[in-house]
């Protein structure tokens, strides 16, 4: 485990956020309700902003069978992050696409420490 230092907890407040560089890979860390997240800031669509992309809760759908969808509602729990070029979302906490469960972006966990906040590398 390695910590990649990130800044401290006060300078990341709820609804803010920061580009972090790991190995030349640019990481979203935002502070949602006071719950932290890091995810790529890089769309695999066609390397589009994702950082910049709005948040909001994963809706979600109950289906009776495939394609048979019986009701919608936005979740309490999971939040998504959706690309501003093209739409694609993305699960804030796993980084899976919303839609295409082959397509999902590297996570990280971030871990408060000392009043810093770190990004938990494996
Ligand atoms: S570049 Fe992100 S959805 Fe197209």
């Amino acid at each position: 485990m390695t910590l990649i230092p990130v800044c401290p907890v006060e300078d990341l407040p709820d609804g803010s956020r920061k580009i972090v560089n790991v190995q030349d890979t640019p990481i979203l860390v935002l502070n949602a309700d006071g719950s932290f997240y890091a995810i790529e800031a890089t769309c695999p669509h066609q390397q589009g902003p994702l950082g910049q992309g709005i948040v909001l809760p994963k809706l979600e759908a109950k289906f009776i069978k495939p394609g048979k969808r019986v009701d919608e509602y936005f979740s309490e729990t999971s939040l998504t992050i959706s690309c501003p070029w093209h739409g694609w979302e993305f699960d804030l906490s796993t980084g899976a696409h919303c839609g295409d469960a082959d397509v999902t972006l590297s996570t990280f966990e971030v871990v408060q420490k000392d009043g810093e906040l770190f990004l938990d590398s494996p």
